[in-house]
């Protein structure tokens, strides 16, 4: 039987239009959402992945502000800038694209950032939230994969889960949330030995290796929930200059239960979490104001 395939592209656009009323509710609160990227250098990928960050800022009516070096700057400049953002009331949620040139620390940089302003969810409190089954702003690509399950109806409780990829940006947090669901977790890499006889056990297989076509068909187990979060630019062959995830999809449609489709599928939903952590910054924000407000009141205060 054919695989179904997930539409990431038609729920990325269902949750957009969702997210206009809460932006307009803040907005009318003098609380518009506002989100900075910080980019440096001209990598031709992360210079798309900001403009489209950008671009679905403003078309559901939050604020983006973009930031770009030149990849020669130095890392005290970009800390200052972050420190800037941090205590600007208008920006709710910081991206610092990665990755980030060779003579930067990444990690210096990632906690430099607000954890309250951490919408990619990297700084190490809300990793450690996260861990602790408690978080606060989870990664928007896994983030964007739960929302894919909880769609499409997936239980993950006591299910066997296989995460290939070991990343800080996509791995490692997609195999905390599946922990915290409640499923077996097995997180491999491309290294892994007999990488086939776990994958062929996964009930739920989460592919985020950066390869191409690297899941074939023989390494699913019929009915499994496929998902491909890769996202790789073809270079050679007929099909040179496309698209394509780690998972040789035509393949594995007969194979899956459900799949995520390249493009189409989970890349749609990574901008839409990182507007939904924007939107619950400025959420938390505006509610801290108000009740510090009614903390200001007459009946609150000590005498005098
Ligand atoms: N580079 C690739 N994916 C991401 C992401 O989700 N956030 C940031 N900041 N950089 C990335």
């Amino acid at each position: 039987m054919t695989a179904h395939i997930i539409d990431g592209k038609a729920l990325a656009e269902e949750l957009r239009q969702s997210f206009k009323a809460r932006v307009a509710t803040l907005t009318a609160k003098g609380q518009k959402p506002g989100l900075a990227v910080i980019l440096v250098g001209a990598d031709p990928a992360s210079q798309v992945y900001v403009k489209n960050k950008v671009n679905a800022c403003e078309a559901i009516g939050m604020k983006s502000e973009k930031i770009v070096y030149d990849a020669a700057v130095d890392q005290q400049t970009v800390l200052g800038k972050i420190a800037e953002l941090n205590a600007d009331p208008t920006i709710h949620g910081i991206l610092v694209q990665l990755p980030l040139p060779r003579h930067f620390d990444e990690s210096r940089v990632l906690e430099a950032i607000a954890a309250q302003k951490d919408v990619d969810g990297f700084h190490a409190e809300n990793v450690g939230a996260l861990a602790q089954g408690k978080p606060r702003f989870i990664p928007c690509t896994p983030y964007g994969v739960m929302k894919m399950f909880a769609q499409g109806g997936v239980d993950l409780n006591g299910k066997e889960a296989v995460v290939i990829g070991r990343s800080n940006i996509v791995g490692k947090p997609m195999a905390l949330l599946l922990i915290n669901a409640g499923a077996t977790v097995t997180v491999c890499n491309s290294k892994t030995k007999d990488l086939g006889a776990h994958t062929r056990r996964a009930d739920i297989l989460v592919a985020a290796v950066g390869k191409p076509k690297f899941v074939t068909a023989d390494m699913i187990k019929p009915g499994a929930v496929v998902i491909d979060v890769g996202i790789n630019r073809l270079t050679d062959g007929p099909d040179a200059g496309k698209l394509c995830g780690d998972v040789d999809f035509a393949a594995c449609l007969e194979t899956a239960g459900q799949i995520t489709p390249v493009p189409g599928g989970v890349g749609p939903m990574t901008i839409t979490m990182l507007l939904a952590n924007t939107i619950e910054a400025a959420e938390r924000e505006a509610s801290a104001r108000s009740s510090s407000r009614a903390g200001e009141g007459p009946g609150e205060r000590g005498p005098g």
